[in-house]
């Protein structure tokens, strides 16, 4: 094996990796400070509970899923329907000129499974960016309980970032690469000086986020891996995203108006700018379309078809983050600097709904399976 001296960036011949190593690494520079205590006060106690449920409801990723269960991608697309194959696609091969205009049913379906794999490669790469973002939370925050709650997020997502990993290598095929937005928007939070806007950016917005896009396709979902799969999965992000709320809730009552500006700005600019997913260039790449000249065609059809592809999806997303961020007082603070962005938009529609602080046990399907299975043994 090749060796090469670590990048200075890394920490300058701290030691050595591998040429291929290198190939498969990204370097990222946390500007923060790490933060030891010596008040070992256990006195916020809903962090407490939240962390007694976390150490309760952990589930094993060995055990708890059925990994012998056969997996037929097509059968597994086929049975999502339009969830799997979006209409918006039938759409682009109606038009004159279309480069799919010859699709028959198969490659169709061959679309609907790299359009699954490509899915949950971003699941796959958000967890680990969500894995990265809880250990910094363990380094950075100043109370003894969070650091704890924080701990255990971060096993959580070591194996959420494994049965993901684990269900595309296993079940589907190869993963694809980490969409540019999403890598800009976790770097980003990861290398932030702020210890909070960890904090803001994953548990707040990219949970909120993960919650609304892991129910929508555990909701669509019949191949049964899979779906218990992402039910245990959302049993932990609730949890993270209340831990979130919990935790912002406090130091937010405490920062200057200047401060929580800052806050709002962060929020806006993460939600405001468009937000249009790519339509994924390598999925068309893989099936031997060239993405800029079938583009065009996606274009077209989204127009056709009455605007916006992703509506429905980005209104289930707005509906978890505007009542959490309103819980942490971000909507009404700076003359409700916030809720004027976000109302010219139309989303405060959402404020009333339920908060995640408020309803993760609602999420505890780990809780639920047990409880019905030592019911079952003691009847
Ligand atoms: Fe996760
Ligand atoms: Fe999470």
């Amino acid at each position: 094996m090749t060796t090469t001296p670590v990048a200075p960036e890394l920490g300058g011949g701290a030691g050595l990796v591998s040429a291929t190593m290198r190939s498969n690494i990204k370097l990222v520079e946390d500007q923060a400070t790490r933060v030891f205590t010596w008040d070992y006060e256990r006195d916020r106690t809903q962090l407490v509970t939240l962390y007694n449920k976390a150490m309760g409801s952990q589930w094993n990723s060995v055990t708890d899923l059925d990994w012998s269960t056969d997996v037929d991608p097509e059968r597994l697309v086929q049975e999502m329907g339009d969830n799997a194959i979006p209409p918006l696609y039938r759409k682009v091969a109606t038009l004159p000129g279309s480069p799919i205009a010859s699709w028959t049913e198969t490659e169709f379906t061959r679309l609907g499974v790299e359009l699954m794999k490509a899915r949950l490669s971003q699941f796959m790469h958000g967890e680990q960016g969500a894995m990265i973002t809880a250990a910094k939370i363990v380094e950075t925050v100043p109370w003894v309980d969070a650091k704890y709650y924080a701990a255990t997020q971060t096993m959580d997502e070591a194996r959420h970032t494994e049965v993901f990993a684990k269900y595309l290598d296993s079940k589907l095929g190869d993963a694809y690469p980490m969409s540019p937005f999403l890598e800009e928007q976790i770097t980003s939070l990861i290398e932030d000086s702020r210890w909070d806007i960890a904090y803001l950016g994953m548990q707040i917005v990219i949970e909120s986020l993960a919650l609304a896009a892991f129910g929508e396709l555990h909701r669509t979902v019949t191949e049964p891996l899979l779906k218990k799969l992402l039910r245990y999965v959302m049993s932990d992000e609730a949890r993270h995203v209340a831990f979130g709320i919990l935790s912002l809730g406090e130091l937010y009552g405490e920062l200057s108006s200047a401060e929580l500006k800052e806050r709002q700005e962060y929020l806006a600019e993460n939600t405001l700018r468009n937000r249009a997913r790519s339509t994924t260039p390598e999925v068309w790449d893989r099936l031997g379309i060239p993405a800029e000249q079938i583009l065009p065609y996606i274009v077209e059809a989204a127009q056709a078809m009455g605007g916006s592809v992703f509506a429905a999806f980005q209104r289930a997303f707005f509906a978890k983050l505007v009542p959490n961020v309103s819980k942490l007082g971000l909507l009404d603070a700076n003359d409700g600097w916030l809720r004027q962005q976000w109302g010219r938009v139309g989303l405060l529609e959402f404020e009333s709904a339920a908060d995640t602080a408020e309803d993760y046990e609602r999420y505890d399907s780990v809780a639920a399976d047990r409880a019905a299975a030592a019911a079952g043994e003691a009847r």
